[in-house]
Formats: C-alpha cells, sequence, structure tokens
C-alpha cells in the first residue's frame, strides 16, 4: 500500500512567481517526514505538488518531476483525480461537511471517485476508516448525525477518517494539529505513528517538538528573502536535524535563533 516519493528538479510556480526552486527528495514508504521552516517558504506549496493540488489554482504550475514508486504524477495522460486518490491530503482547519453525516463525510471521497458500493461494504468502510483514524468509539453510536457536531480534534480524526476511506498509499496533512488543543493534538501524533505502518505521512508542521516526536525524517526549507524562491535547505534523520544539522541555517532555525 505504502509508496515511496521520489522529487527530481522541482519548480513550483505561481503565474510568474517562483515560489519554491529546484527540490529533490526521496521519502521513504512506511515513514513519517516532517516539513519544517519559515513563514513564506512554501512548504504548503510544495506538499500540494504531491497530489497535483497546487495546479487547481489558475496560473499556477510545476516543473520536474514526482515520481510515485517510480511513477511520474505529471506524466503525459495522468489524471489528477485518480493522482488525489493515491495521494490523500488533510488540512490545517477541519474542513468536514458541516451538513453531512459522520458516516456520509467518511464516504464523501469514495463517492466522488464514483465508486458503487453495497450499504453492507459501505458499512464495514465506515467502520474501518473510522477506527483507522481513532475516532470509532466515540461517534459509533451516532453516525447519522452531522459532522459539524464533533469537537475539533474530533473533526480532524474524521477528516483523516475520510482521508483513509479511498486507501491511499500517501497522507499529506498540512499543520493538522495547529487549531488543536494540546490533548487532541496528541490523539493525533499518536495516531501519525499508527499510520505509517500503513501510509507514507508527509506533515508540515511549525511546532519543533512535533516534528521531532513523530518523524523519522525532517526536510528544512528556508528562503533567502521577500520575493526570492523557497529551497530545501537539509534534509536528514529527525534527530540529525534537531542534533547535529549540517547547515547553520538549520541549526539557527531548530534552536530558535531564526524564523
Ligand atoms: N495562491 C497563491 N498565489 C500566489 N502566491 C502564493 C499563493 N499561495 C502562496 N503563495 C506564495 O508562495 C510562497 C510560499 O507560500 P506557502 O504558503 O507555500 O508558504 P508556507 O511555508 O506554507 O508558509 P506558512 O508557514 O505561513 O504556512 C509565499 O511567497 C506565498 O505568498
Ligand atoms: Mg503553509
Amino acid at each position: 500500500m505504502s509508496k515511496r516519493i521520489d522529487v527530481k528538479d522541482l519548480n513550483v510556480y505561481y503565474g510568474n512567481f517562483l515560489a519554491v526552486q529546484d527540490v529533490n527528495i526521496n521519502i521513504e514508504p512506511r515513514s513519517v517526514t516532517a516539513f519544517i521552516g519559515p513563514s513564506g517558504c512554501g512548504k504548503s506549496t510544495f506538499l500540494r505538488t504531491l497530489n497535483r493540488m497546487h495546479e487547481v489554482l489558475p496560473g499556477a504550475r510545476v516543473e520536474g518531476e514526482v515520481l510515485l514508486d517510480g511513477e511520474n504524477l505529471y506524466g503525459p495522460g495522468v489524471d489528477p483525480v485518480t493522482v488525489r486518490s493515491h495521494v490523500g491530503m488533510v488540512f490545517q482547519r477541519p474542513n468536514p461537511f458541516p451538513t453531512m453525516s459522520i458516516r456520509d463525510n467518511v464516504l464523501a471521497g469514495v463517492k466522488l471517485n464514483n465508486k458503487r458500493i453495497s450499504k453492507a461494504d459501505a458499512d464495514d468502510l465506515v467502520e474501518r476508516s473510522l477506527t483507522g483514524a481513532n475516532l470509532w468509539k466515540e461517534v459509533r453510536d451516532r453516525l447519522d448525525k452531522p459532522g459539524s457536531g464533533l469537537s475539533g480534534g474530533q473533526q480532524q480524526r474524521l477528516c483523516i477518517a475520510r482521508a483513509i476511506a479511498v486507501s491511499p498509499e500517501v497522507i499529506l496533512m498540512d499543520e493538522p494539529c495547529s487549531a488543536l488543543d494540546p490533548i487532541s493534538t496528541l490523539a493525533i501524533e499518536d495516531l501519525i505513528e499508527e499510520l505509517k505502518s500503513d501510509y507514507t505521512v508527509v506533515i508540515v508542521t511549525h511546532n519543533m517538538q512535533q516534528a521531532a516526536r513523530v518523524s523519522d525524517k525532517t526536510a528544512f526549507f528556508n528562503i533567502a528573502g521577500t520575493g526570492q524562491p523557497g529551497r530545501l535547505i537539509e534534509y536528514a534523520d529527525t534527530p540529525v536535524i534537531f542534533s547535529n544539522p549540517a547547515e547553520k541555517a538549520t541549526e539557527d532555525y531548530v534552536s530558535g535563533r531564526f524564523g
């Protein structure tokens, strides 16, 4: 299920603006990779290129390759909708469909992919996805109630269940805990630890402790100044990034001297 990601010579543009320049990175399956760096350095922009969400904005485009187990997501004839069913995404603010029931929220992605499933298979998928997102026990008695009736942390786990339900190989998370309290944050961090046995997980975070706690590898991005493109400065095992980085800019950032 879990797949590797190899990014080659990737440039990311908004119109004429080069937002992220020349990224080369290899992300192993069954691992958690954290993207860190100061605001505006392109973490979200780069993350969105990994499931072709970047190009939904007018004028937005990429150069280079993103390979999923060797297959270029940007190759001719590749359908972006199919790509997004292999590479799921969870956003900063929990965004369940508010009027939809918990059950229908979990199934929303599956229906979007035009998959027809029987009631029994749907029930099974809802239970498995919610169990995988560590939410089943809390909601099994109210599956037909609206998703908006859950706490923020529960809503975020519901969004993770929705992402898992389409059986992706990769899960991208852009600051998934930034709107959550510390207890919900720990629940999501525990869940990320579990998800990595089945998926390739990439998480953007501003929380250094979180990056240190949940990730196997960390990528530090930086910008030289306003209007300059973001670049990948250093990518290594997480303990190395936090205790013995090769680059001075990395050390300054992780020690809080900058950013
Ligand atoms: N929709 C957009 N149109 C034009 N420029 C954009 C757009 N989104 C982001 N940018 C620009 O691209 C650059 C990178 O932004 P991005 O949001 O990827 O940074 P980030 O590292 O995720 O920052 P933060 O930590 O604040 O979330 C910034 O200069 C930003 O202004
Ligand atoms: Mg961002």
